[in-house]
């Protein structure tokens, strides 16, 4: 999918989509065309539920006086309530209505929103629409339904401005595809070293790309990642990103990915219903990659390491079990009582080895790390656990900024005390009094060392079985716009 930006349309007339405010309020580009079509346009908005709300659309096929074979009226809201973030929902709700599009070039006008800069506005609503367009259908050898749309134009005042607004967003938009491209790929194809050869590529834009196999995990002592993907004849990884851009004395910033690229529970087996969502429990860390790439794309002036620690959790002869005590990469030892709950194995060891080696100034994970997390916020918001107050603000702040939602849950003492191990320094579950995605964050706590540190259990929003706003059903992405924003307005000069 192709988009530009155009100050007229010089080219085909096929179908333009123009915009209404709430209340059947038209914009001037529909009044001008109503007053052209000798109140055609009027004339359909008097009938029907269409009223111009949010999400809502019309379409007007072949009216004389109309150039266009096809108008379609999109529903704009309340003209005060548009925000960058409602403007890229607009967008990305035209996308949608462009589904199973027959026509290969769009035209959208909507250059005269009176907000903002109405140029900018523009390239917020084409960037919800190139968000929107993300299909994963490479395993389709037959494409049926596909829209024939490759151009989608948008009219703008000016293009310059539209033109230099689209660009960084575009970026992200490369980031968030990547994100959501690794996590729907199925597990058979998608394992630690696979992931690893998708992340080398990323040097051809500077990103620094280290790659480290269990013999070199097994020198630095990461026996708690380690132990997660030794039932796996898959080998285990652990992926380190670095996109130093920023001011040589800028402490970076470190985000940690788990990248479980498919978690069967081990031998604590999970139930058959619903196992093959397993595959997308290495969304931490396709996370951290996306945010990486989007980072080189736009040549943000940041320091920023990206740490992935890929492991397949399967069960097999050779496989950890129930009761194994591991030495972790920090020294402190684990009871594994639980072969489940391995991601917090898999980060105990990224989250040292980030801290340990780079000394950031604030470090941040990513994870599918409990079934608890989805129970309790649904699709629509991450679990945010933090040992920093300012953080918290941060994070929750950009969150509304996207529209990805982070609701901060607590962490405590009691919860530490729940996981304290009979026979090693801890163990990896609680002792199931419930809060299980507080135990979880509360491990972790205990192999970040201080340093300012936020959480994000990302079980409930890496995924959706329905479409949202701003994708399709599948892969969200989560994470990856929500974190570009959170480093723009804090760590970018
Ligand atoms: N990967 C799962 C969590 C998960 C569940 C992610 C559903 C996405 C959707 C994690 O490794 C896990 O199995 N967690 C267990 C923890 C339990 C054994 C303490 C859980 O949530 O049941
Ligand atoms: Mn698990
Ligand atoms: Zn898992």
């Amino acid at each position: 999918m192709h988009i530009s930006f155009l100050k007229e349309n010089t080219g085909s007339k096929e179908t333009i989509i123009l915009g209404v405010f709430e209340e059947k309020i038209q914009t001037a580009v529909v009044q001008q065309l109503d007053q052209q079509a000798g109140g055609t346009l009027t004339r359909a908005l008097s009938k029907g539920l269409f009223t111009g709300k949010k999400g809502e659309s019309l379409s007007i096929l072949a009216s004389s006086g109309i150039d266009y074979h096809q108008v379609i009226l999109v529903g704009l809201g309340k003209a005060e309530k548009l925000t960058p973030q409602v403007l890229q929902e607009i967008g990305a709700k035209i996308m949608a209505i462009l589904g199973k599009c027959q026509d290969s070039r769009v035209v959208v006008d909507l250059h005269d929103l009176a907000m903002m800069n109405p140029s900018e506005a523009v390239a917020h609503i084409a960037v919800g629409a190139y968000l929107r367009s993300w299909k994963f259908d490479q395993y389709k050898t037959k494409k049926k339904e596909t829209s024939l749309l490759k151009d989608l134009v948008f009219i703008t005042g000016d293009v310059a401005i539209s033109e230099s607004t689209f660009a960084p967003l575009k970026s992200i938009a490369e980031g968030v595809f990547l994100t959501r491209h690794l996590t729907s790929e199925p597990p058979n194809v998608l394992y630690p070293a696979v992931m690893a050869e998708r992340a080398l590529e990323l040097k051809k834009l500077g990103i620094k790309v280290e790659v480290l196999g269990e013999k070199q995990m097994q020198k630095l002592g990461m026996n708690a990642l380690l132990g997660v993907g030794q039932g796996s004849v898959n080998e285990s990884q652990l992926i380190v990103l670095q996109w130093m851009n920023g001011p040589k004395d800028q402490a970076p910033i470190a985000f940690v990915g788990k990248g479980v690229t498919f978690d069967s529970g081990g031998i604590s087996i999970k139930p058959s219903n619903n196992m093959e969502d397993m595959k997308y429990d290495m969304g931490g860390s396709a996370v951290v990659m996306g945010l990486l790439k989007a980072l080189a794309l736009r040549k943000a002036k940041v320091n920023v390491v990206g740490i992935m620690g890929m492991a397949e959790n399967m069960p097999s002869g050779s496989a950890q079990r129930p009761a194994d005590v591991v030495t972790s990469m920090s020294g402190q030892t684990i009871e594994v009582v639980n072969t489940d709950a391995e991601g917090r194995l898999v980060l105990a060891d990224a989250l040292w080895y980030a801290q340990d080696r780079f000394k950031p100034q604030a470090m941040i994970d990513l994870a599918t790390l409990t079934g608890a997390v989805h129970v309790a916020l649904g699709h629509e918001y991450a679990g945010l656990f933090s040992n920093d107050d300012s953080l918290v603000e941060k994070l929750t702040m950009s969150g509304q900024s996207v529209g990805e939602g982070v609701w901060r849950l607590p962490l405590g003492d009691a919860y530490d005390k729940d996981i304290d191990s009979d026979i090693a320094d801890v163990k990896n579950v609680g002792s199931g009094r419930g809060a299980g995605s507080s135990t979880a964050a509360q491990f972790l706590k205990r192999f970040v060392n201080d340093v300012p540190w936020a959480h994000l259990d990302i079980a409930g929003v890496a995924w959706d079985k329905k479409d949202k706003p701003l994708s399709d059903k599948g892969a969200t992405g989560f994470g990856v716009r929500l974190l570009s924003d959170f480093l723009v307005k804090h760590y970018e000069g």
